[in-house]
């Protein structure tokens, strides 16, 4: 017989992918089904970052690479925080690794154990619960309300810090709730935060090029008085829609990037060559694509809001970030993970419910408008029809 670690019975997994599988398979048998579901933009990767990539290979660059990223490509990161934040960053804190997840991962690994206790965000990225619990450590979760627009209340999450407290995980614009949090509760948690030195933060900040109305991102590097415990999660998927290439970062306290570096020489070596030529493209080239992602995100975003709060049983918050819409479903009379399914089965719409980010996601299904207004409009209507069908019966 053979016997798996004991920790692999609670690793979780991410809903989205399984939502996609079945999509997928609906489709094979000739069903037309509009995907709101998934998580990436539905824009192809620039030219020039496609063409930087081609060239690297071209010109013989297939070998491994220093294990932390290449130097140029750590120089361009340094001065695109430079640029974005206006904090310096040395190039040698900077860890390239294959997509926003490592970051993420390594960070959990390195503090959790049991015994120890790691905050997260609920609802979050479903991910960040299943590696803490995988490291053995327990998670605890830090509730983000629909009426503070899904932000947390930094009291709340000062209040959860015990001496047991090692990691602290946040993550602005958010996934799956499009919440940004405003500067005022990040200046309230990082004073705070002053009182526990032994408290790490590993803040993701993956969407925070995407962010609507002037919404200010403000990154946790800004923070002086706790910048020797930040890490920053970043990366180029979203930002620059290259999910498929794998390219992230971490950006890691000096007292870090040591062990980190240990981390991603023991798991993967080094990021692919060509990919990590296309991240320097990315951060030196034109501006331009990514305004006009961001451009079209928003006249989504306007779109998709006032069309989810017009169906029965749905309200529906603006997000300030992001490219997901989590509106509360609780009057339709489903809970999210029926109405999930009813919605991909029934209508023809992949969504995926609030309990895939955390038991605080119950009343709320996740929509993603990474998609085509046409294909917004249809979905909308699938769903109106869907839920028209069943009037008299029960929705609120
Ligand atoms: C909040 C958040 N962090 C990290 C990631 C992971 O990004 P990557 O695909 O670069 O690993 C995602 C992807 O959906 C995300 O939503």
């Amino acid at each position: 017989m053979l016997q798996m670690a004991g920790r692999m019975k609670v690793l979780g997994t991410e809903t989205a992918f399984e939502v996609l599988a079945r999509a997928k398979a609906l489709e094979a048998e000739g069903r037309s089904i509009v995907n709101l579901g998934i998580g990436q933009p539905d824009f192809p990767t620039p030219p020039h970052i496609v063409e930087a990539a081609a060239k690297a290979l071209r010109d013989g660059h297939h070998g491994y690479t220093p294990a932390n990223g290449i130097p140029q490509l750590r120089e361009a990161v340094a001065a695109d925080l430079l640029r974005r934040h206006a904090v310096e960053v040395s190039p040698e804190h900077v860890l390239v690794v294959p997509g926003g997840k490592v970051t993420m991962f390594f960070s959990i690994l390195m503090f959790g154990e049991p015994g120890v206790e790691i905050l997260y965000p609920n609802p979050g990225f479903p991910i960040y619960e299943s590696v803490i619990r995988f490291s053995g450590a327990t998670p605890v979760p830090v509730p983000l309300y629909e009426s503070a627009g899904f932000s947390f209340s930094a009291e709340e999450v000062l209040a959860k810090i015990t001496p047991r407290t090692r990691l602290l995980i946040l993550n602005s614009p958010a996934n799956p709730t499009g919440g940004v949090v405003p500067r005022r509760e990040l200046d309230r948690l990082a004073a705070g935060l002053e009182r526990h030195p032994h408290v790490a933060v590993m803040s993701d900040e993956i969407y925070g090029e995407i962010a609507y109305d002037g919404a200010e991102h403000v990154s946790l590097l800004r923070y002086p008085s706790i910048r020797d415990r930040v890490i920053l999660l970043d990366g180029w998927s979203k930002t620059y829609a290259m999910t498929g290439w794998r390219m992230g970062y971490g950006v890691w306290p000096e007292r870090l990037i040591g062990a980190a570096q240990r981390l991603a020489i023991n798991c993967h070596s080094c990021v692919n060559a060509a990919a990590q030529f296309a991240g320097i493209a990315a951060l030196q080239g034109p501006r331009e694509p990514v305004r006009q992602m961001v451009a079209a995100f928003a006249e989504r975003r306007e779109m998709i809001v006032a069309a989810l709060n017009a169906l029965p049983g749905f309200r529906c918050a603006r997000p300030g970030g992001a490219f997901y819409t989590f509106p509360n479903i609780a009057g339709t009379g489903y809970d999210a993970r029926a109405l999930q399914s009813k919605l991909l089965e029934e209508a023809g719409v992949a969504t995926i419910a609030g309990t895939s980010f955390g038991t605080f996601g119950e009343d709320y299904l996740r929509f993603s408008y990474a998609n085509s207004l046409d294909a917004i409009g249809e979905a909308i209507e699938r769903i109106r029809h869907f839920l028209g069908n069943l009037s008299g019966s029960g929705i609120k």
